[in-house]
């Protein structure tokens, strides 16, 4: 038995009531995040009830207010009556279904890819793209070189410190950076971005990213969790719209719960790819399945928007609407490339008050402290929605925009905490 352990049927175990030394450095930790204004707490949504919701949501993703769509909905429940409500299985195993190949092929045909795969998360599906996509040394002669902005999300990064490859972190969105890393590495490097920051809303920069891929005979991979659905053709994605999607060196991922409202996430890239990741990506082998009923969700989403490709100018024109309210009101703000919105706290516990005083006036907003932002400055984070009238814009950003004045943030970037 391990040292410190508890055998299975010793007290401690059955009750918790014995005191053990093991994990007293994280009380230690809790300290210095309480102290920082770093400390997270988990906050239930309120249930839904009938007539329209106490609090208005601008920090959630449900960026064309499909998750709570009748159709959506209903395929979700007619596919776990039909299929259970899990996968039962690795997607190898028991865990792949009709709808599961039929989203596959409804995605890649609409974001204009050869073929996808699709995973149990977002995250998962970066993390296979990433870690399956470096070329590996046995095979190459040398390591890769995976190039990645430094605001890239958490999952990718992490794809990163998994794969078997060098790794070259470059100034955000900064073609000629990523061409000087990739300059060492000819053929053996792939370029890893969002396509618009999670944190700030901003747009990379792909053509520009994949004219030094070319260059140097790399291979680019874009995250398009927040493209999909708000960028492009009829919300075709951020790597449609730059002229990228099915060319043989794009691979690009999306999640399926942001703008299509479900739970999932998608590789899409050539066939090739796609038959590497079944066999090699290791959070596709030995994860279960998607459930059936996310998948039913996606697939009847992604039918709505090609019905109503005007769902993604909404969502530009209200996030368009909401920064140009709250920078004329004197706030700083990321001029919004898509959906998110992000304007400047003065300080982590700054931050952690104008949300809760947004919350307190009837308005949720999300809120980015460190770690989850590169250069250390919190920030209030708005999701524009394609479902909110210009009464609930006008609504949230006066609330944003009233809570700054009442604490004294207006106009002044570096507040104490
Ligand atoms: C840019 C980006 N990539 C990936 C993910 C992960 O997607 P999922 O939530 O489906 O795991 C997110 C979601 O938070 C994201 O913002």
């Amino acid at each position: 038995m391990p040292h410190n352990a508890v055998s299975p049927s010793s007290p401690a175990t059955r009750t918790g009531a014995t005191r053990s030394t093991t994990f007293d450095w994280l009380d230690e930790q809790h300290r210095l995040r309480r102290e920082a204004g770093l400390v997270r707490t988990l906050r239930p949504r309120p249930e839904p009830g009938a007539g329209e919701p106490a609090v208005l949501d601008l920090a959630g993703n449900d960026y064309l207010g499909l998750s709570r769509h009748p159709e959506v909905t209903r395929a979700a429940a007619d596919a776990a009556h039909r299929w259970g409500a899990g996968s039962t299985g690795s997607r190898l195993v028991s865990g792949s279904t009709a709808l599961h190949t039929r989203l596959e092929e409804a995605l890649a045909e609409f974001c204009g890819f050869e073929a996808a795969l699709v995973f149990s998360s977002g995250y998962a599906a970066n993390l296979a793209a990433v870690t399956a996509l470096a070329p590996p040394p046995e095979l190459s002669g040398a390591r890769g070189l995976l190039v990645s902005d430094e605001g890239n999300h958490a999952s990718l990064i992490d794809g990163c410190r998994l794969a078997r490859a060098g790794r070259a972190v470059v100034p955000h969105a900064d073609p000629e950076a990523a061409g000087k890393a990739l300059a060492a590495h000819p053929g053996r490097g792939l370029v890893v971005t969002d396509s618009v920051f999670s944190v700030d809303g901003d747009a990379a920069p792909l053509a520009a990213l994949a004219r030094q891929c070319r260059r140097h005979g790399a291979g680019l991979l874009v995250d398009d969790a927040h493209g999909l659905g708000v960028l492009g053709d009829g919300g075709r994605g951020a790597v449609h719209a730059a002229g990228l999607a099915g060319a043989p060196d794009v691979v690009s991922t999306v999640t399926l719960s942001k703008s299509l409202g479900a739970q999932g996430g998608v590789v899409l890239g050539p066939a090739r790819v796609i038959a590497h990741l079944v066999s090699s990506a290791r959070t596709f082998i030995f994860d279960t399945g998607l459930a059936p009923a996310a998948a039913a969700a996606a697939l009847a989403a992604l039918e709505v928007l090609r019905r109503e490709p005007g769902r993604a100018a909404r969502v530009r024109a209200v996030a368009g609407d909401l920064h140009a309210r709250l920078t004329g009101a004197g706030l700083t703000a990321v001029r919004p490339d898509a959906a998110v919105v992000s304007v400047r706290a003065p300080s982590p516990r700054a931050a952690v008050r104008w949300q809760a005083d947004c919350r307190a006036a009837g308005i949720e907003v999300g809120c980015f402290r460190p770690p989850s932002v590169p250069d250390g400055v919190s920030r209030l984070r708005l999701t524009a929605r394609a479902d909110l009238t210009d009464a609930q814009v006008e609504r949230a950003a006066g609330t944003v925009v009233g809570t700054a004045a009442a604490e004294g943030f207006l106009n002044s970037r570096r507040a104490p905490g």
